[in-house]
């Protein structure tokens, strides 16, 4: 759950809604400068579908007692959040492959980075390099996706949905809480610092990564209250927020 705090109350886009913008940006990547992902059509689902085992979850969400709003993906307990990161893994390991692969890869950086002495963290990032072991030997027979589970492939496919997740994350925010993204612009190890600009409604990157500018319809819900006394009074404001969609451009800075 990504949530906006407002005078107004809060704005919250689900974790599903931001995996699905980063699918969008996967489908919209490269140009000149930047070359589009490869395998295309595995990477660009592993984006969409990168926190889709926040679904559940999100159908219900948990009350955080101390901010008395639902938790985020910031101060979600890390035994809620393996749950849902194993159970998002699995299903993309069951889609295909080279999803799972890389969905796996993106699970291991946030708790590398974010998560790392937690309790259970050491033991996910040990089961996920198994996961993904296995993978890659069985991708071993296939001629198609075999040259794609190289490290060093794996690697600027892992850092191309990272930098989405951010810039997707910086959009769903509405607000940039930092003014670069590296991406990666080739399969070759080269990767420049994109310059992110704007905010709300209108963003400008510099060097611009897509085709051409980029329309995000993003779905939300607004709720006219900022803190819920339990449980049942969030899932009432969930129940009476009002949903919409934010038209967000992101265009060449
Ligand atoms: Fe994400």
């Amino acid at each position: 759950m990504i949530i906006r705090d407002s005078e107004r109350g809060l704005t919250l886009i689900r974790q599903t809604e931001h995996a699905r913008l980063c699918g969008v940006m996967a489908h919209a990547w490269g140009n000149d400068r930047f070359q589009p992902p490869e395998p295309r059509i595995p990477v660009i689902e592993a984006a969409a579908e990168h926190d889709n085992g926040w679904q559940e979850w999100e159908d219900a969400p948990r009350l955080n007692p101390e901010s008395r709003q639902p938790y985020s993906y910031l101060d979600i307990p890390v035994d809620q959040h393996l749950e849902i990161y194993r159970r998002g893994i699995a299903r993309a390991v069951s889609r295909d492959p080279y999803v799972g692969l890389i969905v796996s890869l993106h699970g291991s950086r946030l708790y590398a980075r974010f998560r790392a002495g937690q309790p259970g963290a050491t033991e996910f990032l040990s089961q996920q390099e198994s996961l993904r072991d296995r993978l890659i030997q069985g991708l071993a027979s296939d001629p198609g996706l075999e040259p794609y589970t190289r490290p060093d492939v794996l690697e600027v496919n892992r850092d191309l949905l990272f930098g989405w997740d951010v810039l997707s994350l910086l959009i769903s925010h509405g607000a940039a809480w930092q003014s670069t993204v590296v991406c990666p612009t080739d399969y070759e190890g080269n990767r420049v610092e994109v310059t992110v600009g704007g905010g709300g409604e209108r963003w400008q990157l510099n060097p611009f990564p897509f085709r051409e500018p980029l329309e995000l319809s993003v779905a939300v819900a607004e709720i006219g209250a900022k803190s819920f006394a339990d449980q049942e009074a969030l899932r009432e404001g969930l129940e009476g927020a009002r949903r919409r969609k934010l038209e967000v451009v992101i265009e060449p800075g």
